[in-house]
C-alpha cells in the first residue's frame, strides 16, 4: 500500500469556502445535497442519464475522465454516485462492482498524495440487520450484493487512511429534481412492510450534518432521530403530502434479502437527524 499522510489543510477553516466534486449530484440525495452545498461552496456536479442544467457530464466507467476530475484539485469529493437499487445490483453483481467499487479505487489513485480528501457515502446495508442498533465500531456482515459493494468500496477508502465514509440509513424526503423516493408512493397503491425497522433521516438534513462531519476520518453514521416501520414511514410521507394512494400494510417480500432492523447510531458525535413528525411537518410547508 503506498504511504498515505493526512491530506493537507485539513480541517479547513470553519466558514471556509470549499472547492467540492459531487459525484452524483443529479440523483436523489446527491440532489438534497447540491441545494445545500452549491449556494455556500464552489461545487462542480455531475450527472451520468439525468441532464440538469449546470452540472457536468461524467460516466463512473470513463476512468480517465473520472481521474482528470478527481485531480483537479477540489479540497472534497463527495461521491454519491452508482448503482443504488438493491434489486438492479441483487439481478447484476458484476456492474454493481463496476459501479459501486472500481470508481473508488480510480478516485483514491487520482487524488493519493494530494490535498484532495475523499468522503464515501455508505449505507447501513453493510449491517445485517440483527441487532437493535449499530454504531461505527460494529462489524459488518452485508445481506445482500449491494450491501457487499459498500462493504469493498469501504475497505479501499479505508486502508488509504486520512479520507471519510459517512453511513446514512434510508433517506426520504422530496429532492430538487430526482425523486426515487416519493417515486414509491407514485402508484393508486403502496406495498409497504411491518416486518423492516428503520431509522431513516430527512434529506434537507443530510447535507447540513455532512458538513459538520467532513473534517473526521474513518466512519461516521449519520441517523434519523426517530426508530419507525417502513409502513409508518410510508403512512406518514401519503399523509403529510395528501398522496392519493393506499399504502396497504405488507410482511415478508420476493427479491433480494434486506436487514430486518437497520438503525445507525455514532459513538463519534452527537449529530441526530430530525424526527419523523417534525420532518414531516417541514415536507409538508
Ligand atoms: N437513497 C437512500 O435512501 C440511500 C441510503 C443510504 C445510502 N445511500 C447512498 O447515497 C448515494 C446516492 O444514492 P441515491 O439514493 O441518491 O441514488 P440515485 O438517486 O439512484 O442516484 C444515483 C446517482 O449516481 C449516478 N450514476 C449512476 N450510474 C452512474 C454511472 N455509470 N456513472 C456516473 N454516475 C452514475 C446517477 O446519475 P444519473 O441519475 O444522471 O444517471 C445519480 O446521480 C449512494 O452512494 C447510495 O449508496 C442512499
Amino acid at each position: 500500500m503506498t504511504p498515505f499522510s493526512r491530506p493537507r489543510g485539513w480541517p479547513p477553516p470553519p466558514d471556509s469556502r470549499l472547492r467540492i466534486l459531487l459525484l452524483g449530484a443529479s440523483g436523489f440525495v446527491g440532489g438534497g445535497l447540491w441545494s445545500y452545498l452549491a449556494p455556500r461552496h464552489e461545487v462542480v456536479g455531475s450527472y451520468a442519464t439525468r441532464p440538469v442544467p449546470g452540472l457536468v457530464r461524467l460516466d463512473l466507467r470513463d476512468e480517465r475522465r473520472l481521474a482528470a476530475l478527481a485531480a483537479d484539485g477540489f479540497d472534497l469529493v463527495l461521491h454519491a454516485a452508482g448503482l443504488v437499487p438493491l434489486e438492479a445490483a441483487e439481478a447484476d453483481p458484476a456492474l454493481a462492482h463496476r459501479l459501486n467499487v472500481r470508481p473508488v479505487e480510480v478516485l483514491l489513485d487520482a487524488v493519493r498524495g494530494s490535498a484532495t480528501k475523499l468522503v464515501l457515502l455508505s449505507s447501513d446495508n453493510v449491517f445485517d440487520g440483527t441487532r437493535p442498533q449499530y454504531t461505527e465500531a460494529d462489524a459488518r456482515s452485508p445481506v445482500n450484493v449491494y450491501g457487499r459493494t459498500k462493504v469493498a468500496a469501504e475497505d479501499l477508502l479505508l486502508a488509504e487512511g486520512g479520507h471519510l465514509v459517512v453511513r446514512i440509513p434510508l433517506v426520504f424526503g422530496r429532492g430538487p429534481w430526482a425523486n426515487t423516493f416519493l417515486a414509491r408512493l407514485a402508484g393508486p397503491t403502496t406495498a409497504a412492510r411491518t416486518d423492516l425497522v428503520c431509522a431513516p433521516v430527512y434529506l434537507p438534513s443530510v447535507g447540513p450534518a455532512l458538513a459538520r462531519l467532513w473534517d473526521r476520518t474513518g466512519v461516521v453514521h449519520y441517523g434519523g432521530g426517530d426508530v419507525v416501520t417502513r409502513f409508518e414511514l410510508m403512512s406518514g410521507v401519503q399523509r403529510a403530502l395528501a398522496l392519493p394512494t393506499r399504502v396497504v400494510p405488507t410482511e415478508g417480500g420476493s427479491g433480494c434479502r434486506r436487514p430486518p432492523r437497520l438503525v445507525l447510531r455514532s459513538t463519534r458525535h452527537g449529530l441526530l437527524g430530525p424526527g419523523l413528525d417534525e420532518a414531516l411537518a417541514h415536507l409538508s410547508s
